[in-house]
């Protein structure tokens, strides 16, 4: 690794510099053989915040080895629960919350932290949780948090950049969101569990993760319907009719839908095990339409071949069903090399084209329009480069055009990487590639 260390540098930004891990890729093999995907952090962090509810053990298997399960972990081990966390599985006994706070120094390094609000809201009456702040991606507001919350009877003030939530009893409620909000469908579905009578969450999140999250409720013995819908109804149930329970994790779609582009970035043929292609339609059919080749071989297991550069496509994010906002980047690191002109259209976030610089770098041409739009020219190589992430999916990215790259790129702020892909380097070597971490 060559180090650009200007002499103004402080000596402890020269040394983290220095000792900072990156990850190494020699470009240009293509990707053969079969890999199994690992449980849905997304769905993970969520229910290991409904254990909360419960006045009893809650087993969560298919959990993922991950900074940011870590991270959960400490959250609610700070309110009072036990947790144990080996071979992938959780077990939290939360008999003994002794906290309402969720602090600034855990919520703000973990924003899926926020959604212990309303769990704590509806066991303990009462919550203070810290504002997560800002996020480089966008502004991630929580309105919509907020307002459901507040239909439930809850009474929420922001003071001292916290929020502080009490209610004596939740009163279920008829709740239409602006937009289908992963994180405000979760908060109040788990405050709603616990109100007297029914609650009616509208333009509810129809993500996979949603309908894990209340499989999970109805295990704990809760009553949640329509989950994958628009429309998510929740019968209220009391407190001691809640009870422990051993709970599945969902495979991660988009650790999935990772390795997947990459075989259309480097060309190969992999298996992919342990996922469900329902979960998927939108990136295979993209796949389909620009040159890869996709078989459902078992209900969770597909086939993914691609022996010829990719055709230039046209992308929009949207809210699930439709193209993922967390795939836009990994399939940015595909377009970069596709033969023609694409152009993706990112409207869930604000600022979630940070890959970009870092592509140019590795000579991907790409103009943007505002924060909204992206023209990619595919270019005929890419060649390796030193970048650096700035988020999770911008990592998975860099590594995939790294993996498509004519000689050696340095991946650094693997931070990032790790909050979300398990072993990732690792699968990637059992696939052919040259990859490693120093
Ligand atoms: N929004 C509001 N008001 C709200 C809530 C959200 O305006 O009250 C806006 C946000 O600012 C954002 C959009 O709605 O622009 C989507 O937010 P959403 O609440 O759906 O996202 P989230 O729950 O904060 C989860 C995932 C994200 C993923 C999004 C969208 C977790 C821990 N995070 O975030 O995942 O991008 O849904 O699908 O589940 C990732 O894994 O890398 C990641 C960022």
């Amino acid at each position: 690794m060559s180090l650009d260390i200007k002499q103004t540098e402080s000596p402890e930004k020269v040394i983290s510099a220095v000792t900072e891990e990156h990850i190494i890729i020699r470009g240009g093999r293509p990707l053969e053989g079969s890999v199994t995907i690992s449980g849905a952090k997304n769905a993970v962090l969520k229910m290991m915040a409904g254990a909360l509810l419960v006045n009893d053990i809650v087993v969560l298997r298919n959990v993922p080895n991950l900074t940011d399960v870590n991270m959960m972990a400490e959250v609610i081990r700070y309110l009072g629960a036990k947790v144990e966390i080996a071979n992938n599985e959780v077990t939290i006994d939360a008999r003994n919350l002794t906290e309402f706070e969720a602090p600034y120094e855990l919520v703000s390094q973990f924003r899926a932290s926020f959604v212990v609000l309303g769990p704590l809201l509806a066991r303990l009456g009462q919550a203070k949780v810290s504002l997560p702040g800002g996020c480089a991606i966008g502004e991630r507001r929580i309105d919509l948090h907020e307002r459901g919350l507040r239909q439930l009877g809850a009474e929420i003030s922001i003071e001292h950049g916290y929020v502080n939530a009490t209610a004596s009893k939740l009163i279920g409620s008829r709740i239409y969101l602006d937009r289908p909000s992963n994180g405000a469908t979760e908060n109040i579905m788990l405050a709603a569990i616990l109100a007297e009578g029914q609650t009616i969450i509208e333009n509810a999140a129809q993500d996979p993760e949603i309908v894990n999250l209340a499989e999970f409720c109805n295990a704990i013995g809760g009553k949640v319907a329509g989950a994958g819908t628009y429309q998510i109804v929740i019968d209220g149930v009391r407190r001691e009719d809640l009870h422990g329970a051993v709970v599945g994790t969902i495979p991660d779609r988009l650790e999935a839908g990772t390795f997947m582009l990459a075989v259309l970035a480097t060309q190969g043929e992999i298996t992919l095990e342990g996922v469900y292609p329902h979960h998927l339609y939108s990136l295979i059919s993209k796949m389909a339409d620009i040159g890869a080749e996709i078989s459902i071989l078992a209900p969770s297991i597909i086939k993914v071949t691609a022996r010829h550069k990719a055709r230039a496509t046209d992308v929009t994010t949207q809210p699930y069903p439709a193209f993922p906002t967390d795939l836009q980047a990994p399939i940015m690191a595909v377009l970069v090399g596709a033969s023609g002109t694409s152009i993706i259209t990112e409207t869930i976030y604000e600022n979630r084209f940070m890959q970009v610089a870092e592509l140019r770098r590795m000579g991907a041409e790409i103009a943007l329009t505002g924060n909204s739009a992206a023209v990619i020219k595919g270019v005929e190589r890419l060649t390796g480069a030193e970048v650096q992430s700035s988020d999770l999916r911008a990592a998975a990215s860099l590594i995939i055009a790294g993996l498509a790259a004519e000689g050696v790129t340095e991946v650094g702020g693997l931070k990032h990487l790790d909050r979300g892909y398990e072993n990732l380097e690792a699968k990637f070597r059992a696939l052919g590639a040259d990859i490693y971490r120093r």
